[in-house]
């Protein structure tokens, strides 16, 4: 009986933890956004986003680029580039604020936006 029944109960301890893997993480909050941003992006465009390995993250420096792009290149990476793609860490929301509060002026670590967020 128990030799049926180990198994079975494997099973749906694995179906379980799939299923909970595959269900969406819920979004993260504004805060956490910028936390992330400052700590990731930060390591390759500079703690203050002016630049490093990766080009500044300004305002004035992202003012002439299209918000597509910018958001594709956040997801998608550039490849050939260091720039990695973000798509499996941020969903496509969470890469949209971000580049928002880019070309807005990215709040300081510990900041909550200064204009209104979608995210909580
Ligand atoms: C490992 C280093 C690295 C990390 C980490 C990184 N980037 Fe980049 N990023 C780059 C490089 C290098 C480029 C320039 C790519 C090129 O030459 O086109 C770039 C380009 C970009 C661009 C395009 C800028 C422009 O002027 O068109 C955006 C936007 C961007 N990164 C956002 C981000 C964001 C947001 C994060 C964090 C979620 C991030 N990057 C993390 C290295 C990095």
């Amino acid at each position: 009986m128990s030799g049926i029944r180990l198994p079975f109960v494997i099973a749906m301890l694995c179906a379980g933890t799939l299923a909970q893997s595959a269900a969406a993480e819920p979004p993260r909050s504004a805060r956490d956004l910028v936390h992330l941003v400052r700590q990731d992006c930060g390591s390759c465009h500079g703690l203050t986003l002016q630049g490093g390995l990766g080009p500044a993250l300004t305002p004035e420096a992202l003012r002439e680029r299209p918000r597509e792009g910018l958001l594709a290149t956040i997801l998608g990476g550039r490849p050939g580039t260091p720039m990695p793609p973000f798509g499996s860490l941020l969903r496509e929301e969470e890469a949209a604020w971000i580049v928002d509060q880019l070309l807005r002026g990215f709040p300081e670590n510990g900041a909550l936006p200064r204009t209104k967020s979608a995210l909580p």
